[in-house]
Parts: C-alpha cells; sequence; structure tokens
C-alpha cells in the first residue's frame, strides 16, 4: 500500500470503455501522486453498415451494451439473423436480410373454401372466403396477406342457419319466405280473425337460427260493450 519514490501507475478503463483522452500515468513524487489525466467513456461501435429494405433502430444508441435491431420496410420481412449488440470489438451478431414478404396458402374453413388458391401469394394479395350452400360466414370474408407474412384478419366460420318453421297460435304465415328458411329470409305473419298482435308482424331470420325481434303473440280481441242512449 506505499509506493517508492518515482513509482509509475498506469490505468486502463474498464470493460466496455475507452480512453477519451488524457494521459492513463500517474507518478509519485515527493509523497504525492501526480494527478490523473485519463478519461474514459463508455465504447461506442459507430453506425452499423447500410441495409436493404430496411432500418436500423438503435437501442437506445449505440454504445457499449446497446443493441441494433433491424425494421424492414412495408411489405417486407426479416429472415435469419437476429440483433447486433455492441461489444469492446464492435458490433457482434448476425443482422437478417428484409425480403419481399410473401403468404402461404391460408387457413382452410370447415363448409368453405377460398379464392384464388395458390401456393403463395405476394403482400396485399386479398382472398375471398365461399361457404358452402346453407352456410353463412360469421367474420370477415376477405383476408390479406399482411406484413408478417400472414392473413389477416381471421378466417370467417361457416355456419349453418337455418329457422325454425315461425308457428305462432291464433295466427299463421300470411307472405315472404317458404321453408327452408336460411339466413335474412323474412316472414310476415298474421293473426285469426277476432285476434290481434302484439309484436312485430314481420320477422326475419338471424346467424343463431332464430327470428328476430322473437315471434308475435295474437291475443283475443276484447269485446267493448258499446251503449247508445236513445231518445
Ligand atoms: C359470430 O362471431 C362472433 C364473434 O366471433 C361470435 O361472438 C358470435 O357468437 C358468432 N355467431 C354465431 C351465430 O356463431
Amino acid at each position: 500500500t506505499s509506493f517508492p519514490d518515482g513509482t509509475t501507475v498506469t490505468f486502463a478503463c474498464n470493460t466496455g470503455y475507452e480512453s477519451a483522452g488524457g494521459s492513463p500515468r500517474i507518478t509519485c513524487t515527493a509523497g504525492s501522486w501526480s494527478s490523473l489525466g485519463l478519461k474514459c467513456q463508455r465504447k461506442n461501435c459507430g453506425p452499423v453498415e447500410e441495409v436493404e429494405n430496411g432500418q436500423i433502430e438503435y437501442r437506445p444508441g449505440s454504445e457499449f451494451g446497446d443493441k441494433a435491431v433491424l425494421i424492414c420496410n412495408p411489405g417486407h420481412m426479416p429472415v435469419g439473423g437476429g440483433e447486433l449488440t455492441c461489444g469492446t470489438q464492435g458490433w457482434t451478431g448476425r443482422l437478417p436480410v428484409c425480403e419481399v414478404t410473401q403468404c402461404e396458402s391460408p387457413p382452410v374453413v370447415q363448409d368453405g373454401s377460398f379464392s384464388p388458391n395458390r401456393e403463395l401469394y405476394d403482400y396485399k394479395d386479398v382472398i375471398v372466403y365461399t361457404c358452402k350452400s346453407g352456410y353463412t360466414h360469421n367474420g370477415s370474408r376477405q383476408l390479406h396477406c399482411s406484413d408478417d407474412g400472414t392473413f389477416k384478419p381471421e378466417p370467417p366460420k361457416c355456419i349453418k342457419v337455418e329457422c325454425g318453421e315461425p308457428e305462432i297460435s291464433f295466427g299463421q304465415w300470411s307472405s315472404g319466405a317458404r321453408p327452408p328458411y336460411g339466413y335474412s329470409s323474412t316472414v310476415t305473419l298474421q293473426c285469426s280473425t277476432g285476434y290481434k298482435m302484439i309484436g312485430s308482424a314481420t320477422v326475419t331470420c338471424k346467424l343463431n337460427s332464430q327470428w328476430s325481434p322473437g315471434l308475435p303473440q295474437c291475443i283475443r280481441k276484447s269485446k267493448i260493450k258499446i251503449s247508445i242512449c236513445m231518445y
């Protein structure tokens, strides 16, 4: 812990830091050390080489321990590689390559099909689903090949829609669709003579195979006695 007169001590920057100038040496002269000139700063790896079809994002900068990631331009996807890390010897790691986005075949949907049917689709290509007869789509029929190489949104579901006979007491079918009652079939009902209707006379078959609004009711008309006074 003590050094003879004339001793020279050399400092070095910590790992990840580099000299920002100043002498790294101090000398023991007449019982005291000369002042240390060395300044250390975090190593800066500088910019990453240019990439095609993408941009480098620095998280948060380009100094020791920081990361550099590749953000591909719209319509391009990163393939292979990963992120870079600023180390003592500069950037380490391997960046992906931004390749033109393509989508593989979209999901198969039960009781439905899609077109066009290809092995590969280009970015922004659109496919349309069609449900087989008697089935109705729930969800979007149109999907597009999105940025990340998958089709969006989720494909629709093909649902069998069939509403039951719209039977009501003291009333009957008056006009409109005939069975089978598929999606959006509309029927108008009427009450038998002497009965009046409560609710909507016209009902529509919905996706859940139920009539909407609910079926109306027919109730007996009340007989109102009318008294007439004669003079
Ligand atoms: C249609 O899809 C929506 C959303 O996924 C769901 O909440 C609804 O229950 C579906 N309808 C039928 C009749 O399956």
